[in-house]
């Protein structure tokens, strides 16, 4: 029998290394024969530690399983799928799972993410099968129709950023993966590296070879050790097998890859100071352009792009491009890994094609909050994006809807709050973030957010409420416009949408309260 027993961090910090230990235990003191798979998460976080066993009929799951409940799982059969309180029956047939459309996390949860025969053994590989089989100029036209939006949150195209690295001329070009994933929210960018690593190299192994890049740079934020050494094992095992290296896949395209960690800047996941920060330098927004596509890297012509974007570029070159445009709405094509946090009863990653509505999103899929209380506000893109009341619940998740309501969609991590929520107090977070997480570069962004947190306090303690209020406003079409990057351009987004939908809570209040 094999038992699947997640090492993701997200089921770490639930338990699941003391629920593997006491599984081993009693495997051991019941003379069992059984062997356990450390996979990554299916992403249903609520029920960490999810504990997989394969039987008859297919994967049985029970959770959320405490390291206390083991030995009564063993009593009942769950190796069998027996019967136990924490029964979950089928995994594919979970409501929040059976919803889902998985293109880019289709392995994810499911195999053992440091083994390239699961990989293999589970459609890994015929991607780049495919790309190296094809001229560049081809990859570059597969990416571009199948409408591949950049996931880490700006919604370039994905293919015209290629087409850009592959039509200039230079001795040497990078690909540098965005894995510094920075936005409150979201997990997306780990739950790949942790649960599938070889996804995210084949996927970079595929730019190169599309752009004439030899060599790839992941940077990961020094936050995820887990994916930090699940990335440098995955990278090893990938050039001991010859799909890295001077003849990828037996193929005349030579491609590496080097892991990187971050320093804990926010502002690093800004492409230009992730450049930076890549080449020893201090993590310090450069002004575009020139583009990171023209002059990046070490002033070589470099395709940064989010993990999420290469980890989708298999399954484009494997299923064609027309089978992952068929999905979406509008210009927003393919899936999205929406991830559900905050004050949710069923948090986690939906995969899912663009177009569903918010409102879908956080009653039906996610259950509503966790509280039980009724939601006042969603954050959607992070820490700059826009706050949404329930009123606007029936917004489709497509990169224009969003954006026509003055909002964004980012890397899709959505924060939910419930009536407690005192959205000045959430503006005034927006701005004190923006002064924290300032590079200082300019003028807008460094001294505005902290104009913007005394302003916001003067309003809540009833100073000229009116006039600060003004001056908040003032003050933020100043940073979005005047600010070099999206830090200081978007911090605006959730100040001015908390003002705009919840006047209610910048009204002058008790003084105690303020
Ligand atoms: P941007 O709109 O300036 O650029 C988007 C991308 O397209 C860049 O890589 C740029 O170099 C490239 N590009 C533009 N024109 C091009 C051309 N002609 N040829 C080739 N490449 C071209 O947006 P930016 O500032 O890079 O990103 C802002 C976004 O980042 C926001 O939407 C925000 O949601 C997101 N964000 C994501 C975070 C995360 O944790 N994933 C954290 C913070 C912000
Ligand atoms: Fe730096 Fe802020 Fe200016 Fe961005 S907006 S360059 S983070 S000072």
């Amino acid at each position: 029998t094999t038992i699947y027993i997640p090492k993701d961090a997200a089921a770490l910090a639930l338990g699941a290394e003391k629920v593997a230990t006491a599984v081993t235990a009693e495997i051991a003191a019941r003379g069992l024969d059984a062997k356990i798979v450390r996979n990554g998460t299916r992403g249903m976080v609520w029920l960490e530690t999810l504990v997989e066993v394969v039987t008859s009929q297919g994967r049985v799951a029970y959770g959320p399983v405490k390291a206390a409940d083991v030995a009564s799982l063993f009593d009942a059969g769950f190796l069998a799928g027996g019967a136990h309180r924490l029964s979950l029956g089928r995994v594919e047939d979970l409501p929040f799972f059976a919803k889902q459309t998985r293109l880019t996390f289709e392995r994810c949860g499911v195999i053992d993410p440091l083994s390239l025969e699961d990989y293999r053994a589970h459609g890994g590989l015929r991607g780049l099968e495919k790309a190296v089989a094809i001229t560049p100029a081809d990859i570059v036209k597969t990416v571009t129709d199948s409408g591949l939006r950049g996931r880490g949150g700006a919604g370039f195209p994905t293919g015209i950023k290629w087409k850009t690295v592959h039509d200039t001329v230079a001795d040497r070009k990078y690909i540098v993966c965005n894995a510094d994933e920075g936005d409150s929210a979201t997990f997306a960018d780990r739950m790949i590296m942790e649960g599938d690593p070889f996804v995210l190299i084949e996927g970079m192994a595929i730019a190169g070879i599309a752009t004439g890049a030899t060599k790839g740079f992941v940077y990961i934020r020094s936050e995820y050790p887990h994916a930090i050494v699940t990335m440098t094992r995955a990278v090893e095992i990938a050039r001991a097998a010859g799909i890295l290296g001077a003849a990828v896949m037996g193929s005349p395209n030579a491609f590496d890859i080097e892991i990187r960690s971050g320093a804990g800047a926010y502002v690093c996941g800004e492409e230009t100071s992730l450049l930076n920060s890549l080449e020893g330098k201090r993590g310090v927004v450069r002004a575009k352009p020139p583009l990171p596509a023209i002059e990046g890297l070490f002033g070589k012509p470099t395709v940064i792009n989010n993990v999420i974007s290469l980890a989708s570029v298999p399954v484009i070159m494997d299923k064609g491009a027309e089978h992952y445009r068929d999905f979406g709405m509008g210009r927003s094509r393919g899936t999205i890994p929406v991830q559900l946090a905050g004050n949710i009863k069923h948090g986690g990653l939906f995969e899912v094609a663009f177009g569903i509505t918010l409102g879908e999103l956080i009653n039906d899929i996610g259950g509503g909050t966790a509280s039980g209380r009724p939601v006042k506000a969603v954050q959607v893109g992070g820490p700059l994006g826009a706050y949404f009341p329930a009123s606007m619940f029936d917004t489709p998740f497509d990169y224009e809807a969003f954006a026509a309501k003055d909002g964004l969609i980012g890397h899709a991590g959505i924060t939910v709050f419930d009536d407690t929520a005192d959205m000045l107090k959430m503006a005034r977070f927006a701005m004190e973030f923006c002064a924290i997480e300032s590079c200082g570069k300019c003028t807008p962004c460094r001294i505005g957010s902290a104009r913007g947190v005394e302003t916001l306090d003067k309003v809540a303690a009833g100073i000229e409420p009116q006039k600060n209020l003004e001056l908040v406003t003032d003050l933020c079409n100043t940073m979005k416009f005047g600010s070099l990057c999206a830090l200081g351009g978007f911090t605006p987004y959730p100040v001015m949408s908390a003002l705009t939908h919840f006047p209610e809570d910048f009204a002058p209040r008790p003084v105690a309260e303020a």
